[in-house]
């Protein structure tokens, strides 16, 4: 994935994409909520590209020579949101390397917009989304999922000091993003405390409702391709 050269990405006064053009659905849910998981699935079945903000963090956090390597590092350890700037900058330049390289214009965007600012530099300087697909799930069992996860993930986040952290982040910071959202009509809620066979079942019968179904976001994919080539 291309590094990060400059930020500007946020200061964007009108969006980079057209939604006719360029679909995003935010995925959003707490630390554990199975984001990833439903991501593979749908990735799978329906052929989206895949963007985790976390991932594209911890990969720019890792960059030799990035400038924002130890940031970023400090930020995520503590459970706190990574400035929207370096973020956005991450995503759009993934976006932008992903319909180069594999014509790709169908995004799931996971673990993004994380807090307000997030949500309307992005949609505002990058493209509005279409919908936000919320996995609903209780601290209990999220925490479970991530502590088991943190016995093989590696990740510097997966103990409980850093779990705890990211829950609060998660209700103060991220849930008013839902909020908003919600008071839209933008959200897709599912619950995401059943197992992830029976959650999928459930986001495949929302993404129905929303004219969604694996045979047409490839079809439409190589059609919005062609309009934006
Ligand atoms: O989504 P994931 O659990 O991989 O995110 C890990 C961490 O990355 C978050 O706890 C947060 O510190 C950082 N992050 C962020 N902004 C985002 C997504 C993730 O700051 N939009
Ligand atoms: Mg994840």
């Amino acid at each position: 994935m291309p590094a990060i050269e400059k930020l500007g990405a946020a200061t964007r006064d009108k969006p980079l994409f057209s939604p006719d053009n360029v679909t995003v659905i935010f995925v959003l849910g707490g630390p554990g909520a199975g984001k990833g998981t439903q991501c593979a699935n749908l990735v799978k079945d329906y052929g989206f590209k895949h963007l985790s903000a976390g991932d594209l963090l911890r990969e720019e956090q890792d960059r030799p020579g990035s400038e924002f390597g130890e940031l970023i590092k400090t930020d995520i350890r503590e459970g706190r949101i990574v400035p929207m700037e370096v973020t956005i900058q991450l995503l759009e330049n993934a976006m932008k390397a992903t319909m180069d390289r594999e014509g790709k214009t169908m995004f799931l965007i996971d673990g993004f917009p994380r807090k307000l600012d997030q949500a309307h530099a992005f949609e505002r300087s990058v493209v509005p989304s279409k919908f936000t697909l919320f996995l609903d799930a209780d601290e209990e069992v999220m925490q479970a999922r991530l502590i088991n996860r943190g016995k093989t993930s590696g990740r510097a986040d997966d103990n409980i000091e850093s779990i705890k952290k990211r829950f609060k982040t998660f209700v103060d910071t991220s849930m008013p993003v839902v909020k908003e959202f919600e008071g839209q009509g933008r959200v897709v809620k599912v619950d995401a405390v059943q197992p992830p066979e029976k959650v999928y079942e459930d986001v495949q019968a929302k993404l129905k409702e929303w004219g969604l179904n694996p045979q047409i976001v490839q079809v439409e994919q190589e059609q919005s391709y062609a309009a934006a080539a």
